[in-house]
């Protein structure tokens, strides 16, 4: 008898917990089930340009606490609309015939698809053409839709909290405003939770526009209250009342072009020449997405990676195992696709930090 084959994928940007779930998968699969386990690189990269090996147990063995991706990752490579340099120019391609063809050659049962809202739209239109998938949804924003969190987060929010506790020591020595930048995209979920955690004064995030005023009102009361510092967290997206977001970056081959970055810059030339306290800022960028996941992510991604085994034994393709309350359950994959899941502003920790006199800057 032919033995059971299946190949596990990450792609979009790498988020910490994504190896816990390739080892959660993989050694589901091989222990349980005696499967063949193929690992393709990066993401669907490696399915366009038949990039692949064979994932053996000692493979997937020692990785639960390490950071990045193992099979490595790309956030440029939509099959369907695949960005191909001639000179200085780029031009598009629909690969996704190749995608498929080399698909059919693994002769796997299931595709294992780990990513974002980007690579899970897409690994949905494979499913449509009748490619047999299930996911893991990944990322450090925790703005998709269908789980109410994704690995990675929980990592991302401390690593920010930990930033804003150290800032905190520095800014109150020299009587200084600190700004603290933190990522998201459109989503200010790691804003609001690191921003609470850490004890931020100013909570900056997308789904609240701000205005500057608001802000520099809640600095100088603190001054009057012998509070001679201040930290703002701002979400990489947040954007003032009636204005836009700061772009950091255009990438031209990537799906989604836009990167953002640099509010904290904006703001703190503002709050500076409005105050003359002196600001410091600190764009936390990349770091939120390295290094080891936290406990709480491991085990998420532990339950989240078995669960991925569960579907392709159950035969439920075109799903992706996800978080409801404190249970793993099975969504359809079209879900993350369905663009950012935000922060509602009436979210009860918004209200418990309001209480505790936090500014949002509305
Ligand atoms: O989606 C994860 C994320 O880290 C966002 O928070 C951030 O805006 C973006 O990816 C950065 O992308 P890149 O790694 O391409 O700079």
């Amino acid at each position: 008898m032919m033995k059971r084959s299946i190949a596990i994928l990450s792609g979009g940007g790498d988020c910490p917990g994504t190896n816990a779930v390739t080892r959660a998968v993989a050694k589901n699969a091989i222990i349980k089930y005696g499967m063949q386990v193929i690992g393709i690189e990066d993401g669907y990269e490696g399915l366009i340009n038949s990039r692949w090996r064979k994932l053996h147990y000692s493979d997937v063995s020692g990785i639960l606490t390490v950071g990045g991706t193992i099979l490595g990752t790309s956030n440029k490579s939509d099959p369907f609309r695949y960005g191909i340099e001639k000179g200085n120019k780029l031009e598009y391609k629909d690969v996704s015939k190749e995608v498929i063809a080399n698909i059919k050659k693994l002769a796997i049962e299931c595709l294992v698809c780990i990513g974002g809202d980007g690579t899970l739209f897409v690994s949905n239109k494979f499913h449509k053409m009748g490619v047999p998938i299930v996911a893991v949804p990944k990322t450090i924003d925790n703005d998709l839709h269908g789980t109410d969190v994704t690995f990675g987060f929980d990592t991302a929010v401390s690593i920010a909290t930990e930033a804003i506790d150290r800032v905190h020591t520095t800014a109150q020595s020299h009587h200084r405003v600190m700004i603290v930048e933190v990522m998201g995209r459109t989503a200010g979920w790691i804003a609001l939770y690191s921003g609470v955690a850490g004890g931020g004064d100013i909570i900056l995030i997308p789904e609240i526009p701000y205005s500057i005023e608001s802000v520099i009102r809640k600095i100088k009361d603190r001054n009057r209250m012998g509070k001679r510092f201040s930290i703002v967290v701002v979400s990489e997206g947040a954007k003032p009342k009636g204005g836009d977001v700061v772009i950091r970056q255009i990438v031209k081959n990537s799906p989604e072009q836009v990167r953002l970055g640099g509010v904290s810059f904006v703001l703190g030339k503002q709050i500076e020449e409005t105050t003359g306290i002196e600001t410091r800022q600190v764009i936390l960028g990349h770091l939120q997405r390295g290094g080891t996941p936290t406990p709480t992510d491991r085990v998420l991604a532990t339950r989240l990676g078995t669960k991925a085994i569960d579907l392709i034994q159950a035969r439920q393709f075109g799903y992706m195992a996800a978080v409801s309350g404190s249970d793993i359950t099975a969504v359809p994959i079209e879900e993350a696709g369905k663009g950012a899941r935000n922060v509602p502003v009436n979210h009860p920790l918004i209200t418990s930090a309001r209480a505790v006199g936090t500014c949002f800057g509305d």
